[in-house]
């Protein structure tokens, strides 16, 4: 059986979840969403990013004193509070993974060890001294010549000047190695723009890495040398293999890894498409198969910040909006690996339109219908396939991971389905009793329904349930996705349900103006 591993990055857990992450998150999950229905075996890994010095500033932060004089306890009692809150965000946003990894745990521990060891014994791990600059926004060394007024250019903030002793990875050795790679697996990086970036900057930029800092309260002791702390690029990298038993679990490893796909934001993409393969490549561990790079979106046309307040928190959006018409509008409004922007009143527009007045409407004249013309009863179906080639078109988006792409195929079906209601005209048709013509195309109406609320299940996985019981589909999971996705006669002789409110209209949302 074929298999999917898919991550998310690890989060910070410096602050709470905002949308981008969330929409990252919901992406996986829908890309996950998929491959689970196509009968492939998955493993959905997301996680906190726990050891990083800016954990420990936000802890002390908290506390009111400064990172020096917070004790390593009181930054462990501040993760483990901050980690169960992303984790409770992704339950109640409904994110089906299998593991949560938080980077203290042992068994992470364990497996960064076993990691370095590897690449020590690879000799790429030597002792030198590094001068230059730490900005703790990034979690990174920032080359003298990326300073903009002697700023860090993404957080226009002063970086640490740093001269120090601690351990560096031969990282520009494995240069030519990535540069290779790359090339002979160009399905590697995606989108195609991303790939171009990163191999200007492997062929021009690449330099060894220091891989430890000086230990304070906080990180994991470099091995052989307590008095360093691992670098936490170089030990969050590494939840992808520990999250799926390196070090602990073999079996369990070799069955998931490597990775079919690391999804993340454009951000961290040098991190993972030339730190993460070289680091690979040392410790001698076959690289993932593919890392997508999705685009930033802002807000309003603004940079999301707290200073702006303008932070959007993805669960009282789920709130006001209900969590179907969050994910929903996230993939109809940006382009998957493009930037973008969020708005409410976009939202708000989308919702009335295509979701209230779209697949909720559609669906409750369907089923009126059904319920007022034959009693509820599903009339037979007929072999006019009126889906076409949609399923194909689905599934080549899908594994180009263009999301955006998906949905808006799965919502034509909602334009198909209007037309044919427009065109014949169903209550005349009752009327004037064409009969055999009425039960056709009710029939035909049914089966549509059924179609746009299969090809919604990766988006709007509440909205697809609730349609799949209106139609006496409840047990749609445990059929074959390749049977269901035939035009066929599934429902026929069904007696159909009432289909609860899908999308009542919002109220005291935003309109734009
Ligand atoms: N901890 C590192 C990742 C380590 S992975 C081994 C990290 N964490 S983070 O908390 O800062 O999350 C960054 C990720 O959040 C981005 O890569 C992206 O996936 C998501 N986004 C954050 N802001 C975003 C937007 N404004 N828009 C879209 N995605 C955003 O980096």
């Amino acid at each position: 059986m074929a298999k999917f591993y898919c991550t998310t990055p690890i989060y910070y857990v410096n602050d709470r979840p905002h949308i981008g992450h969330a929409y990252s998150t919901f992406a996986a999950d829908a890309l996950v969403t998929w491959h689970r229905l196509s009968g492939e075996s998955v493993f959905f890994l997301t996680g906190t990013d726990e050891n990083a010095q800016k954990n420990s500033e936000a802890a002390a932060k908290r506390l009111g004193v400064t990172p020096a004089e917070t004790s390593r306890a009181q930054v462990q009692a501040y993760v483990d509070e901050m980690s169960a809150v992303w984790q409770r965000t992704w339950d109640t946003l409904g994110i089906r993974y299998d593991r949560f990894i938080r980077t203290t745990e042992p068994a992470h521990l364990r497996g960064v060890e076993q990691f370095i060891a590897a690449v020590q014994e690879r000799g790429d791990i030597y002792k030198g001294t590094y001068r230059g600059w730490y900005c703790v926004g990034c979690e990174a060394f920032v080359p003298e010549g990326d300073l903009v007024e002697g700023k860090c250019a993404t957080h226009l903030r002063v970086p640490e000047r740093i001269e120090e002793e601690n351990y560096f990875f031969r990282l520009a050795k494995y240069r030519d190695a990535l540069l290779a790679h790359i090339e002979q697996h160009p399905e590697f990086i995606q989108p195609e723009s991303r790939r171009n970036e990163i191999v200007a900057y492997i062929r021009d930029h690449l330099a060894d890495i220091s891989i430890s800092r000086p230990m304070r309260n906080w990180g994991i002791p470099f091995p052989g040398d307590p008095a360093q702390a691992v670098y936490v690029w170089f030990d969050a990298l590494g939840n992808y293999l520990t999250g799926v038993g390196y070090g602990t679990d073999a079996a369990q490893f070799a069955q998931w890894w490597p990775a079919d796909l690391h999804l993340i934001g454009k951000d961290i993409i040098k991190f993972h498409c030339a730190l993460w393969p070289a680091m690979l490549l040392s410790a001698g561990i076959p690289l993932p198969r593919r890392v997508f790079a999705h685009g930033f979106f802002t807000i309003d046309g603004q940079k999301m910040s707290k200073s702006l307040g303008n932070v959007v928190d993805p669960v009282v959006s789920a709130q006001r909006y209900g969590l179907d018409a969050l994910r929903f509008f996230l993939f109809r409004e940006i382009s998957f690996g493009g930037d973008g922007d969020f708005s409410e009143a976009r939202l708000a527009e989308r919702y009335a339109a295509e979701l209230q007045h779209g697949i909720g409407n559609f669906a409750a004249r369907t089923i009126a219908m059904v319920r007022k013309y034959t009693d509820g009863r599903v009339p037979a179906i007929g072999d006019r396939n009126l889906v076409g080639d949609v399923w194909a078109r689905y599934a080549d988006a899908f594994d180009r991971a263009q999301l955006h792409e998906a949905l808006a195929i799965a919502t034509e079906l909602v334009r198909v389905g209007d037309q044919l209601i427009e065109q014949e005209r169903p209550w005349e048709l009752a009327k004037r009793g064409e009969t055999d013509r009425l039960h056709r195309v009710l029939g035909e109406l049914v089966e549509l329904l059924r179609h746009l609320a299969l090809l919604h299940a990766p988006f709007t996985p509440a909205t697809t349930d609730r349609i799949l019981t209106a139609l006496g589909q409840e047990d749609w999971r445990s059929h074959a996705w390749t049977e269901l996705q035939q035009w066929g006669r599934r429902t026929e002789g069904a007696v159909l349900r009432e289909l609860p409110h899908l999308f009542p209209p919002l109220e005291g949302v935003p309109v734009r103006g």
